[in-house]
């Protein structure tokens, strides 16, 4: 592993930082700013993009389509979602074919389980492992899995090849680091944090304007963002994927893998916001 890239079980390597897509393609923004706030982040070395089926009903599948046009796709890490009803035989194919349309692309570099819903387990892994070998897909994970849902996938046939657990995580919440987190590094699963900015703080009150934030913030020259993000890539086990429809903001995100935190750093906010000592319900928001 190096700093940028985290191994997968599969041996690949991912990319430790990319953006996440939520709300973006849904005109909260002029398309031409979200587009030139994604393409920023990929020439500042943000080749991940993270989206979903679930995002604007396809729109931010579309809007990133529009963004990697005349980009060589070797050089992109395209991760997608399946929705829980769709994760099975009827209509995993028919979904991952649309995600690939809406994109225009002819492969993700991961396919992700939204959440668990009621499609058995074992078939969606089986779907999986179909898309695997249709060359639809290089890889697959999933979302939302706590660590009983974890050991459960890892039990079924095929269910080691997960290789990457997408859940909540930031400053302000850090329940997997109880569990979930050690047990998965262990494996070599990586964590995709998603809300990594706690929503730009909205997630928890008093988070990114709290004295040790402010502190770490100010000596090391960040903003309060760069700091919540800083603070997951000192994880070496996390990806992180921020959203942002704003370029200045995205060079302020890509910004943050030039000056990582020193251990020190990264106990002064852990004081301030410890993780529990005991396992607790994983967080969705
Ligand atoms: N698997 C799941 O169930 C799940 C659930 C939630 C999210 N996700 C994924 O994770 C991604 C990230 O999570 P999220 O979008 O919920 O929240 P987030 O990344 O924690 O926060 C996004 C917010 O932070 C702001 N922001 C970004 N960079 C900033 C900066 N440098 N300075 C100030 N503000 C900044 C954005 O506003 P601007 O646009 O103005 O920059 C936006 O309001 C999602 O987009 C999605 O891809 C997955």
């Amino acid at each position: 592993m190096n700093e940028f890239q985290v191994e997968l079980p599969d041996g690949s390597m991912m990319p430790r930082l990319g953006m996440g897509t939520w709300y973006l393609g849904e005109g909260r923004r002029p398309q031409t700013e979200e587009i030139e706030a994604l393409r920023t982040g990929l020439d500042a070395g943000m080749r991940l993009i993270d989206t979903a089926e679930m995002y604007g009903e396809g729109e931010a599948e579309r809007l990133v389509g529009k963004t990697i046009a005349g980009y060589r796709r070797e050089d992109l890490y395209l991760v997608s979602k399946v929705y829980p009803h769709n994760a099975g035989r009827s209509h995993l194919r028919e979904s991952l074919e649309a995600s690939l349309d809406r994109l225009g692309t002819d492969y993700l570099d991961m396919y992700l389980l939204h959440w668990r819903g009621s499609v058995p387990l074992a078939e969606t892994v089986a779907c999986m492992q179909d898309a695997v070998d249709a060359g639809l897909i290089r890889r697959w994970g999933v979302s939302n899995f706590n660590l009983a849902d974890m050991r459960e996938l890892l039990s079924l046939d095929g269910g080691a090849n997960c290789c990457a657990n997408q859940v909540l995580y930031h400053l302000g919440s850090r329940g997997i680091e109880v569990d979930l987190m050690p047990w998965l590094a262990e494996r070599h699963i990586p964590i995709m944090a998603y809300c990594p900015l706690a929503q730009a703080g909205g997630l928890q009150r008093g988070l990114i304007d709290s004295a040790a934030v402010r502190n770490v913030a100010q000596s090391h020259g960040f903003t309060p963002m760069q700091v919540l993000l800083a603070f997951v890539l000192h994880q070496p086990n996390a990806i992180a994927i921020p959203r942002s429809g704003s370029r200045e903001h995205t060079l302020e995100n890509a910004a943050v893998l030039q000056n990582p935190f020193t251990d020190e750093e990264f106990e002064e906010l852990s004081r301030a916001f410890p993780a529990p000592n005991h396992p607790v319900p994983l967080d969705m928001e």
